[in-house]
């Protein structure tokens, strides 16, 4: 059998075509060019090769199944997903014998002509596969995600034809295809026919540089007649192209702001092929700035993987659109295809729509690291400098390029992902030069082993042309900006780790990255959470939600380390994606004279004067439109000019929030945009509401039948005071209790993602069992006015907070003030063989809060703070200023890991009701949460369908909640967003009456 080859890293392929541009050919004498084959295919699925017959055609079909598909999706096999570790013990170029196969079979009906040829061509086959036609053995294909042709015509017969294709799950492929997502398996891309005259052109190489001169290079099967060419200008004209050159005259040029495509239309034996290509260029400046057609660019990108919930690998059109247009309606302009070539239409629609795209080679190694536990010599010298497996590396680099070199969007060839960095890559690199000199060369990992970012960043490789990095943060990432020798701008290939709630920080990467011309931006970990629907193993019809690793059964997994996207699975827009639209904005605002309409506005644009988007304004007056209107702006690209607009200056009285608001839409027509569609807004408060007045009220207090609580009524509402934990426990008004459990303060959180490694330190300490313990409880000296002492503390453990409460009733309510000084002695190590730690930066709080918990029948909201969505002080920069009506309900955002979440910066006021009574929060810039989950809920809960039924609604009042950072794979939080003080005070007066 020829299984052996599978396993052997120098056999690439067997009657491979050569690489070629990607392009669909028409004939020009009507007859069909291209029959898809994508369908419902035969299917049998066998433990290993060892299984199937010798003769393909003896082999017996048990299933049909759709191509293209992965077969995990169709229950065989197993779902699977791994980040770092390999799926097969790490041996290469070892493969187990049991390693299933998928047979594939179709059947289709050919007229074949002799002066024919029939091709026939793969998207994208993991891992291997072997191909048989009418029995007879056609070729062998690896590399999943790069395009595999065969010659079929020796064995196509004019008729009913038989199509047989042997996949395999692994193959030697396998240890160079260890990116972290499930690894599907199958043929996940479409299949075609190609009938071609036996001589035609074979490949074209478009050279079209900014200056016009453009040029191609063309190579044909046989000897045809040269083939015609002549460029179809955006203009209606056409220019031919003579001995493989053309001018032309100031070429409208290609960039993703404006995206003009001309068309080379080839002729040739009866055929005709069109290729849309742009007029750009891609350079370094002297100043390290990243320039496309001389201008300079920031990338403002996102690493994408193709992923799907139900169909893993296999994106349609229709997907592929969805993710570009989401892309381009919120300021993303650069996309890295981590880490294979993309399905070609995704380059088709980058061209279209206008997206750089850094085109990474179908190579990850990652898992040496792994198996030899980060001895670097070994893990380089298993592969990556192994000349075994050179051909291997240079083979998928000359298709990568081979297939996507006409596409003008790709502006980076990335020789791969996390494979170390060995003499593999470096040949990789000297033939991409050599081949295509315009595009420069990506590649992460040369810094390797490990990776200190600032002054101490180890030498980058002079095998690429830009210095790349990873999640660096911002002191390195300044450091390089401003002072490092090395002549190449500088790249962060991923930064930003997406995972759950965050990214946080990323307006101060922003304001980084205006601020040096070496950097260049970068793209976001990542576009999508991948996720795999799980049904309720008792009732296989019902769908609980999105699963991650673990939830197939699988072994080894990574957990939900692949849920760490911008959008959920199913591309709903999460918090960080507007975090993200923010900081990618075309525009900036900020205010010199509010009363006078003057405003400094930046243009963030590269290509696009700021005249070419609509700014609209309006004066929002208690959440409601109170004028408005809209004018456009001047402002060159990167330029910041002063302008006056024109908004009346007399602006209507407010009760609570009044705010002038601005926001830049798209303002013509384009392929990617209905217009107008907003791309950013700002509020520019102009007032607040008063608080409402305290009105005093004679107390009575009285002592409760059990002498532990003490009933205080004040106006129209009775409080009872635990004396043994110095907490409310019942709030009763006219409209009956609204307390569901007592009150208490809190300093922990549901933990997030990005807590993923400091949160087992919490632990440690007992933070999240931690809760307010008081010392005394005593009546004041005023009226209506009790003193509690005590700390916020957790059994076994110093106490982590020393707090002074003070509540002081009145007619409608309390206000609480809080002083608090942190334990200087925590954190204390635990045990003296951990003295170490006394060194380390002390721990923060997640957070300080006043947990009020009210019945779950609370669920109306109205509220002044950042809203509409969530907010963080370092995240949800997308957000305003305002008065903003929600529910509980909708408060909570489904993390498919949940999590905490719904908070709103700079809260004054709050208000919650159940249509009968309502609660009001009133106090100066505190933050606030209001779920139904508990804390401890979201923080137990693995999944959203394990959120308990709502019981309650939790009010957080909170004096500060930590920031959110993007430490799951980043850099530890920054301590401007840590609760590190060592003291702190803050006060708020709540009030109980009847709902609106
Ligand atoms: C990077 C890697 C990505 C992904 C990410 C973590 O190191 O390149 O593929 O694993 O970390 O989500
Ligand atoms: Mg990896």
């Amino acid at each position: 059998m020829v299984a052996g080859k599978i396993a052997d890293p120098h056999v690439l392929g067997e009657n491979l075509e050569q690489p070629r541009a990607y392009y669909l050919p028409e004939r020009t004498d009507g007859k069909e060019a291209v029959r898809m084959l994508n369908g419902e295919w035969d299917f049998s699925y066998f433990g290993s090769v060892l299984e199937i017959p010798e003769s393909v055609c003896s082999i017996r079909f048990e299933d049909r199944i759709t191509v293209p598909g992965c077969w995990e999706c169709f229950g065989y096999g197993q779902k699977q997903y791994l980040n770092v570790n390999y799926p097969i013990p790490f041996m290469p170029p070892y493969i187990p014998g049991e390693n299933p196969v998928g047979v594939y079979r179709t059947e289709f009906m050919h007229s074949h002509l002799d002066d024919e040829k029939v091709y026939i061509v793969f998207e994208g086959v993991s891992s291997a596969m072997l191909l048989y036609l009418n029995g007879q053995y056609v070729g062998l294909s690896k590399a999943s995600h790069l395009q595999a042709e065969f010659d079929l015509s020796g064995a196509i017969k004019d008729g009913h034809n038989v199509l047989t294709a042997i996949v395999f799950t692994w193959s030697s492929g396998t240890y160079l295809e260890d990116q972290d997502a499930f690894r599907y398996h199958g043929i996940f891309r479409d299949v075609y026919l190609l009938s071609r005259p036996c001589q035609h052109l074979r490949d074209i190489f478009i050279h079209a540089p900014m200056d016009g001169e453009f040029s191609v290079d063309l190579s044909y099967e046989g000897t045809p007649e040269e083939a015609s060419a002549r460029i179809l200008c955006p203009d209606g004209t056409e220019k031919t192209v003579e001995g493989g050159r053309a001018r032309i005259d100031n070429p409208v040029l290609w960039n993703a702001e404006s995206p003009v495509l001309y068309t080379a239309r080839f002729e040739c034996a009866g055929e005709r092929i069109d290729i849309p290509f742009g007029f750009r260029s891609v350079a370094f400046s002297e100043n390290r700035e990243l320039l496309i057609n001389g201008c300079v660019v920031k990338l403002r990108g996102v690493n994408r993987h193709e992923s799907h919930p139900d169909k893993g690998w296999t994106v349609s059109k229709e997907d592929m659109e969805q993710d570009l247009l989401l892309m381009k309606r919120n300021n993303v302009n650069c996309i890295r295809t981590s880490h294979y070539p993309d399905h070609p239409y995704l380059y088709q629609l980058a061209d279209r729509f206008g997206l750089y795209v850094v085109d990474e080679c179908d190579i990850e190694t990652h898992g040496a690291d792994a198996a030899y536990q980060k001895q670097p010599a070994k893990s380089i010298a298993s592969l990556s400098s192994n000349t075994d497996w050179q051909e291997a590396y240079v083979n998928r680099m000359r298709r990568t390029l081979g297939r996507d070199k006409n596409f003008p969007c790709v502006i980076f060839w990335s020789l791969g992902n996390e494979s170390q960095i060995g003499d593999n890559h470096r040949v990789m690199a000297a033939y991409v030069h050599e081949a295509d000199p315009s595009r420069p060369v990506h590649y992460e990992r040369t810094a390797y082993p490990d990776p200190p970012y600032g002054r101490n960043q180890p030498p980058i490789d002079p095998c690429v042309d830009v210095v790349s990095r990873m999640y660096p943060d911002l002191e390195s990432l300044e450091y390089q900006a401003a002072e490092a020798e090395d002549p190449r701008p500088y790249f962060m290939c991923e930064y930003a780790h997406a995972m759950g709630n965050g990214p946080g920080g990323l307006e101060d990467y922003w304001k980084m990255i205006y601020r040096y011309p070496r950097l260049i931006g970068g793209c976001i970990w990542e576009w999508c959470d991948h996720a795999v629907r799980i049904s309720d193993p008792e009732n296989p019809d019902r769908v609980l939600g999105y699963g991650y690793g673990g939830d197939s059964g699988e072994f080894p997994h990574d957990d939900n380390f692949c849920v760490d996207g911008l959008v959920l699975p199913d591309r709903r827009p999460s918090p960080g994606f507007l975090s993200m639209k923010a900081a990618y904005r075309p525009a900036d605002v900020e205010v010199v004279d509010l009363k006078a309409g003057l405003f400094r506005i930046t243009n963030h644009l590269d290509f696009t004067d700021l005249s070419a988007l609509t700014l609209a304004w309006s004066i929002v007056a208690d959440g409601k439109k109170d004028v408005s209107g809209e004018t456009t702006v001047q402002v060159a690209p990167h330029e910041t000019k002063t302008v006056q607009l024109p908004i009346p200056s007399a602006w209507p009285e407010v009760e609570l929030f009044g705010g002038i608001c601005l926001s830049f839409l798209t303002r013509d027509a384009s392929l990617w945009a209905e217009t107008p569609t907003e791309l950013c807004h700002f509020t520019f408060p102009y007032a607040k509401g008063a608080p409402a007045e305290i009105v005093p009220a004679s107390v009575e207090i009285r002592e409760g039948a059990n002498p532990r609580y003490t009933e205080i009524q004040a106006g129209k509402n009775v409080y009872t005071l635990d004396l043994a934990t110095g907490m409310l426990c019942s709030i009763r008004t006219p409209g009956g209790e609204l307390l569901a459990e007592p009150a208490d303060l809190t300093i922990w959180r549901a933990s997030t993602d990005n807590e993923r490694r400091i949160k087992e330190q919490f632990k440690a300490w007992h933070m999240h069992k931690a809760h307010f313990y008081a010392q005394t409880v005593e009546k004041g000296e005023e009226d209506g006015e009790f003193l509690v002492t005590g700390f916020v503390g957790a059994r076994a453990r110093l106490p982590f907070v020393y707090v002074q409460l003070r509540y002081r009733f009145d007619a409608n309510g309390v206000t609480v003030s809080i002083d608090a000084r942190r334990n200087p002695e925590f954190p204390l190590n635990l045990c003296p063989e951990r003295a170490a730690e006394l060194q380390a930066p002390r721990l923060y709080l997640p957070r300080f809060a006043l947990r009020l918990r009210l019945r779950s029948e609370f669920e109306s909201l109205r509220y002044v703070a950042n809203g509409p969505c969530e907010s963080y002080s370092d995240a949800g920069n997308d957000t305003c200023p305002g008065l903003y009506e929600s529910t509980v309900t909708e408060e909570l955002f489904p993390y498919i890991m949940p999590q905490e979440c719904g908070n709103h910066v700079d809260a004054s006021y709050v208000k919650l009701s159940d249509g009968v009574a309502s609660v009001t929060v009133e106090g100066e810039r505190f933050e606030f949460s209001a779920l139904h989950p508990t804390i401890e809920e979201l923080d137990e809960a693995r999944h959203t369908w394990e959120i308990p039924e709502k019981h309650m609604t939790e009010l957080l009042i909170n004096y500060r909640n930590s920031g959110v950072g993007t430490n799951s794979c980043g850099p530890d939080l920054d301590r401007r967003y840590a609760i590190v003080e060592d003291t702190f005070s803050y006060s708020f007066h709540l009030s109980f009456g009847a709902a609106d």
